[in-house]
This record gives structure tokens, sequence and C-alpha cells, in this order.
């Protein structure tokens, strides 16, 4: 099964002639509380487990695109002009492969290709899921330029087939993959968890900008090839996702921030006894964690996640705003459901 024949049972007949003379959207991105690790089809984004997410509220991807007569697609990315050699704009081209209209002439005419204008409000390829909300948005502006009106489900399963994690930007708020059965993989998308929690924070806290050196693909096919303790992962993330779902139903902080910490350093403890050992953290990050480690020691409530990079993302609750400013100077705040 490829990611065309997905596409075809999606769409169900419906065309890939613009209905306007651009599409637009906009995506937020998500951070992980529970990880997705590891895929069960390397072709499709199928996942070997589920996993939970936030989304980051106005932090995201705003895309508009618009088919052009070229011989290549035209990429634009915070408003500079992206080399089509480049991997990701490659991987941008290759997922647009699936939706090309064609020119006047019909299908005897070359397939159009498209302009791709996008701005991201995050660190692009910081460990900060700007992957996940650029593939969302594509999606959704897709969804918009061809006047298809799919579902939320359709759209994260479309989003997915780029990039996994975007199958949870879809959504605003706590987002669950669901991993799904089918091998084709239609039952493996986001669901919403109607919660709002207008007291929670996520906290940017950002040692280095720079692109990672090694993608969250290999990072992944590494670990579940050669870590001696990847076969415990489904486990784990089995009794996180259910301690996860019932916290943030209840709004049990405690619970949900430790269960969040616990599963990003359950991750990279696979990730350092993969062969070769992959280890994205660096000595900003581990002097950072001992920090938020102390902080709680002394009654503060924050708890900390991390990606495929140095970065972390701190959780704690608007209570705590001032103190968390004056503990970790500089850190960007973010509200996901609004606030300040
Ligand atoms: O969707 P990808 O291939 O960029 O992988 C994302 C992996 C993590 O960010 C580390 C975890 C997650 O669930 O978002």
């Amino acid at each position: 099964m490829n990611k065309k024949n997905i596409v075809d049972k999606i769409l169900l007949g419906k065309t890939c002639i613009p209905s306007k003379s651009k599409g637009f959207a906009f995506a937020p991105s998500n951070i992980a509380l529970c990880k997705y690790w590891g895929k069960r089809d390397n072709i499709l984004n199928l996942p070997v487990t589920g996993s939970l997410s936030i989304s980051l509220g106005d932090k995201g991807a705003s895309t508009t695109i618009y088919p052009i007569e070229a011989e290549k697609d035209v990429v634009v990315v915070n408003g500079n002009p992206i080399d089509s050699d480049v991997p990701f704009v490659r991987a941008l081209s290759s997922y647009l492969d699936l939706f090309r209209s064609h020119s006047a002439g019909g299908h005897s005419g070359p397939p159009l290709r498209f302009h791709v204008d996008t701005n991201v409000n995050i660190p692009i390829a910081a460990g900060l899921a700007s992957s996940a909300c650029g593939f969302a948005a594509l999606a959704k502006a897709l969804d918009n330029l061809y006047g298809w009106e799919l579902e939320a489900s359709a759209l994260s399963i479309l989003a997915r087939l780029g990039s996994g994690s975007a199958s949870r930007s879809i959504w605003n708020g706590f987002v669950e993959w669901q991993k799904g059965n089918c091998p084709e993989g239609l039952d493996s998308h986001g669901v919403l968890i109607p919660v709002e929690w207008p007291e929670l924070r996520v906290g940017l806290l950002i040692f280095r900008r720079e692109e990672k050196t090694v993608s969250s693909r290999i990072a992944m096919e590494t670990t579940v090839k050669t870590s001696p303790f990847y076969a415990r992962w489904p486990e784990v993330v089995d009794g996180d996702l259910t301690q996860l779902r019932r916290a943030i139903m209840e709004q049990d902080f405690k619970t949900v921030g430790e269960v969040s910490e616990a599963n990003a350093l359950a991750m990279h403890a696979l990730m350092m006894t993969a062969k070769p050992s992959i280890v994205y953290s660096e000595p900003e990050t581990l002097k950072a964690q001992q920090q938020i480690w102390a902080c709680r020691h002394r009654g503060l409530q924050i708890y900390f996640t991390q990606d495929a990079g140095p970065n972390l993302k701190l959780l704690f609750l608007e209570k705590d705003l001032e103190i968390v400013k004056r503990e970790f100077v500089g850190v960007e705040v973010l509200a996901p459901f609004g606030g300040k």
C-alpha cells in the first residue's frame, strides 16, 4: 500500500481541481506529553504506539498554496525562497506529488507545480515540531484550495503521510493520536480530547536554534532496530496514556507533569541505548533539568518534556508564571488555551 492509494481512499472521488485561486490555512505546533517513537510502517508513518499532545495555541505554521506553471515547486519559508535541493523541499515536493492538478490541457498536460509560502513562528527543526505544524497546515491549505471540506480525522491522516506528529496538529488543545490497527492506517489519526485547561502554561527553553544533526526519522529507525529495551516501550506508553487521559480529564497537574517528564526521559533512554547511541541533550539541557528538579524540591510545580533536540519545554500553571520567569530567564511562555 503506498501513499497515493491512501490519498485516493481519503478523497473518495473528490478531485484535485482548485475551487479558488489560493488555499490558506494555519495549524498549531504540538508538544507530545506521551511521545510517538517508532513506526510500524515507514512509508505510511504508522506508529508502533499511540501518543498524546498539547497544541501550542497561536504558535505554528500559516501556509498559502497555489498552482503555478513551472518546472519545480517554489517553496518560501518565512520570506526566504528555499533551494529545491534542500532535503526538506524534496520531501515537500514528493508529498505534493500526491495532490497535483493538471494545466488547462487536462491530464494530457504536465502536472502543475505549487507555490508554497509558509510562515512559522517557532524555531524550525529545533525539536519544536515545526514539521508537524508545517505538514498539518499544508494538508489544511490543500483542503482549502481544492474545496474538499474533509473531516478533521481525514485531514489528520493526510497530514500524517507528511510527518507522523503532524496528525496531532489539526486541532487545538489536547489530542490523542490513536495508533489504529488496520494495515492501511485509516484508523490511525488524531482525536481531540475535549478538555480546556486555561491555566496550563508551556515554557520554551531554547538552547539551540540550528538544525538537528540526526533527523527524528533516522533516530526512530535506529532505536527500533537496535535498542535492547525497545520491546518494553509499548507497555510504558500504554500505562502513560491511561494515566494522562485520566489526569487531563481531572486537571490533575501533578500526574500530567510526572508522567510527561518520565515518558520523555524513557524515550531518550531508549535512544541512548541504540547502536550507535543517539544523544540530543547538550550541557545546557542537563543543567536546566537539574534546575527544574531543584525547583521542584523547593515546592514549585514544574516539569519538563524534551523532543528530538536539546531544547526543553516546561510545563507549569499560570499561578507560578512570575517565579518561572525569574528562575528561567529568557523562557518563552505559551498559553495553549489563551491568556498571558
Ligand atoms: O513526526 P516526526 O517524524 O517529526 O517525529 C516526532 C518525534 C517526537 O517529536 C520526538 C515525538 C512526538 O511525538 O512528537
